[in-house]
Order: C-alpha cells, then sequence, then structure tokens
C-alpha cells in the first residue's frame, strides 16, 4: 500500500477529474498541494454533478478528508462560493473534511484585478507577452508569495499583523498601479476584504503538516491531487506560457509539507492526443479539419474559463519529458475513443530544429516556437473503443497504438479510460497497490 500523486502530464485538461475521483474512493485523505481556483474539474457522483476549482475532490464524498495545503494560493471568496454551491447540492463542509494549511498564501481582488490589467494590457501593446491566464490571480498571488510580503491563512487570525501586512503589500501594489495609470486601492477596502471572509475560513485552518504526518504514520491513505499539468509548470513548462507554481510531482512534497519519501506512486495522467488552451508554443498542434475534428468529438473547452482548447497529434517527446521530470511511475492513458475512426494517427517522436535532430523540446521560447516535429504514422481503427473494460473489447490497431504509446515515452500504461463514465476503464495496476 502506498500514497498516490496525480498529475498531468501535458498542458492540462488530460481528464484528471475522473482519475482523482475513482482514485479518492480508495483513500482517506485528498490533497490539494499547488495552484489555485485556476483549475476545473466536474465530478459525476450517483448521476449528481459537482463542479470543483478549489477544492480536492474527495470533499464530495463522505468520510473523506479534504486538504488545501501550502503550495495552493487561495481565493477566500471563491472559497466560500464553492463551499455554499456544494451546501446547495447537499455536501456538508465542516472542518471535520475539510482542512486548509495556515501557511498557505491568499489571492485578493487586486491579484485578480492585476492578472487582467496585464493581459489586456499585453494584448494591445507590441511586445507584450499575453499568457492567456484563466484571470483568476494566480500569478500575481504567487509573486507576492515569492516577494515575501503575500497575506496568509493565519494572518487572517491577527489582526495587527494582518493591517501591518496589508499596509507592505499597498507600498508594492499602488506603487505597480500608479505606473499602469490605475487608481490605487486603500488600506481599509482591503481589511475589508479580508476580515469579511474571515470568520468563515479561520475554521479550516490546521497545521497541516503536522496533521498528515499524523495521518501518514498512523497508515492513512493519501492521494496527493496535482492541478493544470507539468508542461505549464513554472520551471519545466513552456515558459513563459505556463501557470506560476510548480505542477510536478515533487511539488506534492513541498506543497503540503510532507517528505518527498510519502509521495509513492507517481500516476501522470495522459491524453490519448494533445490540447492546450492559452497561448504559447505547440508543436503538434493541427489547425485543419483533424484538429476540428478531436475538439469536436472530445468536447475540448475549458472548464473554467469556457476557452476552446487547441487540439493536436500525441507528442511522446515532451510526454517522455514529463515521464522524467515527475519521476512517473504509469500512466492513465484518457480519451482514446476520440481517436475512433480516423484513418491514420500520427505521433511525434522527436523535433528538428535548425536542421537538427533532437529528442527534446528545449528550454528556449524563441527556439520552442522553430522545433518542427518529427512523426510516426499508424493506422487508425474504425470500431468504437467506447465504454471499453478489458484489454479484448478493443480493436487491435487501438492497442498497437497504446503499446507504440507506452514504448515512446518509456512508461507504463496503468489505467485506460474510455469514456466520462467512472468504470468505463480498463485497470491495469492499482496505484494505491503497487
Ligand atoms: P494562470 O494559471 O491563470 O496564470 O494561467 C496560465 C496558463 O495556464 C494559461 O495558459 C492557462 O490557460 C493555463 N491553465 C491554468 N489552469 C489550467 C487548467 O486547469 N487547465 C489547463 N490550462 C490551465
Amino acid at each position: 500500500m502506498t500514497n498516490v500523486v496525480v498529475i498531468g502530464s501535458q498542458w492540462g485538461d488530460e481528464g484528471k477529474g475522473k482519475i482523482v475521483d475513482w482514485l479518492s474512493e480508495r483513500a482517506d485523505i485528498v490533497v490539494r498541494f499547488q495552484g489555485g481556483h485556476n483549475a476545473g474539474h466536474t465530478l459525476v457522483i450517483d448521476g449528481t454533478s459537482y463542479k470543483l476549482s478549489l477544492l480536492p475532490s474527495g470533499v464530495v464524498r463522505p468520510g473523506k478528508m479534504a486538504v488545501i495545503g501550502n503550495g495552493v494560493v487561495i481565493d477566500p471568496h471563491a472559497l466560500c462560493a464553492e463551499i455554499d454551491k456544494l451546501a446547495g447540492q447537499g455536501v456538508t463542509i465542516t472542518p471535520d473534511n475539510l482542512r486548509i494549511a495556515d501557511n498557505a498564501t491568499l489571492i485578493l481582488s487586486l491579484h485578480r484585478e492585476l492578472d487582467g490589467i496585464r493581459e489586456d494590457a499585453a494584448a494591445n501593446t507590441n511586445g507584450g507577452v499575453k499568457i492567456g491566464t484563466t484571470r483568476r490571480g494566480i500569478g500575481p498571488a504567487y509573486e507576492d508569495k515569492v516577494g515575501r510580503r503575500a497575506i496568509r491563512v493565519m494572518d487572517l487570525a491577527d489582526l495587527e499583523t494582518l493591517s501591518a501586512k496589508v499596509e507592505r503589500l499597498l507600498t508594492h501594489h499602488n506603487a505597480l498601479r500608479r505606473g499602469l495609470g490605475e487608481q490605487e486601492i486603500s488600506h481599509d477596502a482591503i481589511m475589508q476584504e479580508l476580515t469579511s471572509v474571515a470568520d468563515r475560513v479561520l475554521p479550516f485552518r490546521d497545521t497541516v503538516w503536522l496533521m498528515l504526518d499524523k495521518e501518514r504514520r498512523a497508515g492513512a491513505r493519501i492521494l496527493f491531487e496535482g492541478a493544470q499539468g507539468s508542461l505549464l509548470d513554472i520551471d519545466h513548462g513552456t515558459y513563459p506560457f505556463v501557470t506560476s507554481s510548480n505542477t510536478v510531482a515533487g511539488q506534492a512534497a513541498a506543497g503540503s509539507g510532507m517528505g518527498p519519501g510519502a509521495l509513492g506512486y507517481i500516476l501522470g495522467i495522459t491524453k490519448a492526443y494533445t490540447t492546450r488552451v492559452g497561448e504559447g508554443p505547440f508543436p503538434t498542434e493541427l489547425t485543419d479539419e483533424i484538429g476540428q475534428f478531436l475538439g469536436e468529438r472530445g468536447r475540448e473547452f475549458g472548464t473554467v474559463t469556457g476557452r476552446k482548447r487547441r487540439c493536436g497529434w500525441f507528442d511522446a517527446a515532451l510526454v517522455r519529458q514529463s515521464v522524467a521530470t515527475n519521476g512517473i511511475t504509469g500512466i492513465a492513458l484518457t480519451k482514446l475513443d476520440v481517436l475512433d475512426g480516423l484513418d491514420e494517427l500520427k505521433i511525434c517522436v522527436g523535433y528538428t530544429l535548425d536542421g537538427q535532430e533532437i529528442d527534446h523540446l528545449p528550454a528556449s521560447q524563441g527556439q520552442q516556437a522553430r522545433v518542427v516535429p518529427k512523426y510516426i504514422t499508424l493506422e487508425g481503427w474504425k470500431e468504437s473503443t467506447v465504454g471499453a473494460r478489458k484489454w479484448a473489447d478493443l480493436p487491435a490497431q487501438a492497442i498497437k497504438y497504446v503499446r507504440q504509446v507506452e514504448e515512446l515515452i518509456g512508461a507504463p500504461v496503468a489505467l485506460l479510460s474510455t469514456s466520462p463514465e467512472r468504470d468505463d476503464t480498463i485497470l491495469v495496476t492499482d496505484p494505491f497497490e503497487d
């Protein structure tokens, strides 16, 4: 028995929701360790659909403890709204089933505003870099964390410290806002914003590292729920077109306060083709009718922003890179059925850069924009794979595709998901039992 870390091995939206839900049934504790309410997924349990952005998936299941770790950035208003929405659906959230790290950073309205101002300015400025963020304030909040001026959960309990910290924060933000031609923000406004939610947030606060350490020693099974994907990682992703946190598996330790030895099985959720929301390089992107087909068949629209996702062929070179940067033990391959009916399928196995062959995506922004994918072509299949629950249900060409993926990325398939239904899954290895 081991703990499991679930991360996305591409640019997010790999279908983590279904797999995390499936695993959370087997877990005692579900921990989020990075990101914030820029994530989004829908869980369908007994016919009821729950939309979660910030809360860990386990929260909708009775008897599970959900934990928001220190690596997460929390918009307290979004948190309360999500709790209220779930309450309206009959899910009661109390400190008995949700704990929030007292040292987690808060997202304030000024962060959300700044995120939007920058994105709009970049769109209208020559040379500006529009990231295509979710405009939730994620990046600006992490900037303040690293800048050592962030307001953290426990500050809500100490108004004197809070007041001084708000002042320091505003010295920075108001200077920035003056430069951007924006109105300054008053100390009172931010104090009011924070004190209005303090009573609702504080009951959930906990010394999460300590709680997790005790639980682990007592034998609890812990599921670490990653958000976004490895190629959006602030260090290992397609910088600057990335999110502002480390999304790779190692962050599960730092973002929860557990040692790396606690992590166990690293499950990389991997879509059978590639998608990306927002700006940035995407070597295997298809802007033709096949890209259109994948987007429509795969219902590729963002859960959080509703934006249309860009679609393309499976990029084995990129996933191979994610296998290395995360230490992926096995993958959950999702949405294979979206490829049903295509005459032939291409898989990117490496790139050509300025006439030279390379086997990985370089870190340089300029080079990332210039790489040309090298493909192998496989025969497609006409039969439907929707709902397959054992290998024998799959057409031979589909099995060949999966085997080729495994070989090229250097990791085995532990789970194969063949529809959004939770039981439409081929289980090869149970990550908790591995
Ligand atoms: P931010 O995380 O809002 O700062 O956005 C930075 C980049 O990450 C943008 O390209 C977003 O589209 C992308 N992003 C953030 N969260 C997700 C997610 O949950 N799925 C897919 N892409 C995401």
